[in-house]
């Protein structure tokens, strides 16, 4: 009963209040996530002008910096100071444009987020109308997209990515049934309780998550699309690069096997195709340089074992990449989990190499059972999350 505890309930509250001296305030209903990398000059342009175009509805930022050499998290925290509309999260130890946007997803608790580029590339001008659309329709994700009719790149994209980006959409179309026009886009705004529940099987690297949300909702968000212009750069430059539209693919294909095999897995498992011709070339070399076999096969499984070592800390372990002393660890580590994984690798082929025609099986069940071995124990051993 309330009277034995001796206060009630609107007794707390007005205590709350003479604590803080201030009125509880309505929380949020829209947070815009703003992934940062090296933004400290476009960060306040972009306050200032969503602080205009948000006029009228209750809003914050979510600033994600991850640790830019640049100062952006200085500076987003000194707005923060005097503006509590502000929120920044620094994240030390981990890059990564998707990984970013997911965190600072799950950092609100407003109704709908919006998810929008910090360098001012993006029209601010379109979130009412995208908030509008989440509110009225019964919809739960609004895409901002650059090639729905009336829609464009405008000055933002070089020909060159254009075209890359005309290529991406295409093979999202084709091999997802994605039917949205922009799958790269990085302007969306979601139902933060529908992203909420997708969040556990998103992927944190690379620059994917709207194409990665929609494609493991797989069909069951009501999507619209809004056009707008993508704007040129001003200061700062894109982080876009091979790598991110690597693994955009690989994305492509791991959702088209159906998520059984991961990302990560295909991209350790085309580096370790590459270290087959690496060995047979240094194997090459080794027998014309006139070393005896055996000699030759272990040094050429060196070579081999340091470009994928290489490989992996470069693509397949980008956001866990090891450097400097710790990257010598993870080699020699790398190293012994390899020489287990060839022990792995012919002891299964062994086992099942009964009848000589079935050679080929034998050597691949082997050399599967050894790739999984490698994956896992190097997953846990090298390249382990801190
Ligand atoms: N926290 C964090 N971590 N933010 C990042 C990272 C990262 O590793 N990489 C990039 N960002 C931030 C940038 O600071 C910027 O605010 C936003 O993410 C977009 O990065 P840009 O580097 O400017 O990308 P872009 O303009 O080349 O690419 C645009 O078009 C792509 C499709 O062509 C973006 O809208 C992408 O989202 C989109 O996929
Ligand atoms: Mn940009």
């Amino acid at each position: 009963m309330n009277g034995a505890v001796g206060v009630t309930v609107s007794e707390i509250g007005t205590q709350e209040m003479d604590a803080q001296n201030v009125p509880a305030g309505k929380s949020a209903e829209l947070s815009v996530i703003l992934p940062s990398f090296n933004e400290a000059k476009n960060i306040p342009i972009l306050v200032g002008l969503l602080d205009t175009a948000l006029k009228g509805i209750n809003w914050e930022a979510i600033v994600v910096d991850d640790n830019s050499p640049d100062g952006t998290t200085e500076v987003a925290r000194a707005i923060a100071e005097s503006d509590p509309r502000i929120r920044v999260i620094r994240r030390i130890g981990r890059r990564g444009l998707s990984g970013a946007c997911i965190e600072g997803i799950l950092a609100s608790s407003a109704p709908y987020v919006a998810v929008m580029d910090a360098d001012l590339q993006h029209d601010e001008t379109l979130l009412p109308k995208m908030l509008d659309e989440l509110k009225s329709d019964d919809t739960d994700l609004v895409v901002a997209s650059r090639k729905v009719e009336g829609g464009t790149v405008g000055e933002g994209l070089s020909a060159i990515r254009a075209w890359g980006s005309n290529v991406a959409n295409g093979l999202a179309q084709k091999l997802l049934n994605v039917t949205l026009t922009d799958p790269m886009s990085g302007f969306f705004m979601v139902r933060r309780e529908k992203a909420e529940a997708l969040a556990s099987r998103l992927s944190p690297q690379g620059f994917k998550i709207l194409l990665d949300l929609v494609s493991s909702a797989s069909g069951t968000l009501k999507i619209k699309e809004l056009p707008f212009t993508f704007r040129e750069r001003q200061h700062g430059e894109s982080k876009l690069d091979t790598l991110v539209t690597l693994d955009y693919f690989g994305l492509l294909l791991a959702k088209y096997f159906g998520d059984v095999v991961s990302v990560r897995f295909l991209m350790f498992g085309l580096v370790g195709a590459s270290g087959l011709v690496v060995h047979l070339a240094a194997l090459r070399m080794f027998l014309l340089g006139g070393l005896e076999f055996n000699l030759a096969q272990t040094a050429a499984s060196f070579v081999a074992m340091t470009s994928n070592f290489f490989l992996n800390n470069q693509l397949t372990y980008r956001d866990r990449r090891l450097r400097g002393l710790q990257a010598m660890v993870g080699l020699l580590t790398f190293y012994a989990v390899c020489s287990v994984g060839v022990l792995a690798n012919v002891g299964v082929a062994n086992l099942i190499y009964l009848d000589p025609s079935y050679w080929w099986f034998a050597g691949t069940a082997g050399a599967v059972m050894g790739a999984v071995w490698n994956y896992a124990a190097s997953s846990a051993l090298t390249w382990r999350k801190s």
